[in-house]
């Protein structure tokens, strides 16, 4: 059975005095209201890792993930930080390729590919993610986009690697914008991953991979997002950094 997992994308927002609340608050939340088998992802900025790993370490329902790494081992790279780096102070997942990073840093999926690459070598499960923008959707090209971006990084895996690989459907539209997709959108483009991971690498290895949905997810959206058949979570990004929102988010999941 493939895992249910709700991931907070907290993106560039809080100070260490506000996550720390944050992760006590979503940890007793959760621990006193959520009986579920969903695994709990928190991906905060660089700096709250390590607190955010003291805190979460006795809540094993609870892992953490970096939002980026860099795409080298180590060296003289002024500002980055590695994959060895977040594997040492707890991160056990890290978001590779999201939308911002595309847009605002022209990630390529050379360098995409680089940093799953680091990411497994060094025991993270990368959260890989997909999407198109608003265009593409209207011109009628998001399954191009979305298989271009599948067999450009992911299909240069082997399935060994690919079955580490959690996958999110964030549409550029959605994220940010209070547009969340349609369950329907949402699940037609969640079968088209699935069934292209399946073409490639085998139904077995289709059916592991979980596949999670992103863009203005809520508490009052998500219970009907989750309850597609190919829809294993959510990735969240403003609706993670309210306890009470995100928590009801997490119940979502069975
Ligand atoms: P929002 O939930 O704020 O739309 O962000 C989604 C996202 O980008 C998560 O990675």
């Amino acid at each position: 059975m493939r895992k249910k997992i709700a991931a907070g994308n907290w993106k560039m927002n809080l100070d260490l005095t506000q996550a720390q609340t944050l992760i006590s608050e979503l940890t007793q939340m959760i621990n006193d209201e959520y009986s579920g088998s969903a695994e709990v992802v928190l991906a905060p900025p660089f700096p709250f890792l390590y607190p955010a790993h003291h805190l979460l370490k006795n809540h094993s329902r609870f892992h953490l993930a970096a939002q980026n790494i860099y795409t080298k081992e180590s060296g003289a790279y002024t500002g980055e930080c590695s994959a060895q780096m977040i594997q040492s102070v707890g991160a056990s997942h890290c978001i590779i390729g999201h939308s911002e990073r595309r847009q605002y840093f022209g990630e390529s999926h050379d360098q995409l590919l680089a940093k799953i690459r680091l990411c497994l070598r060094f025991g993270i499960y990368p959260i890989y993610c997909v999407g198109e923008t608003l265009s593409a959707r209207e011109s009628g090209k998001t399954f191009e986009v979305i298989q271009q971006q599948t067999e450009q990084v992911l299909f240069l895996l082997t399935e060994d690697e690919v079955r580490k690989i959690i996958v999110a459907y964030e549409p550029v539209w959605a994220i940010g914008t209070g547009k969340t997709a349609t369950p329907q959108q949402a699940q037609e483009v969640h079968a088209f991953i699935r069934r292209i991971i399946s073409e490639k690498y085998g139904a077995s290895v289709a059916d592991e991979t979980s596949i999670l949905y992103g863009g203005s997810v809520t508490a009052s959206s998500a219970p009907e997002l989750f309850s597609q058949p190919d829809i294993d979570g959510g990735l969240v990004g403003g609706a993670s950094l309210k306890s009470r929102e995100f928590a009801e988010i997490v119940k979502a999941l069975p």
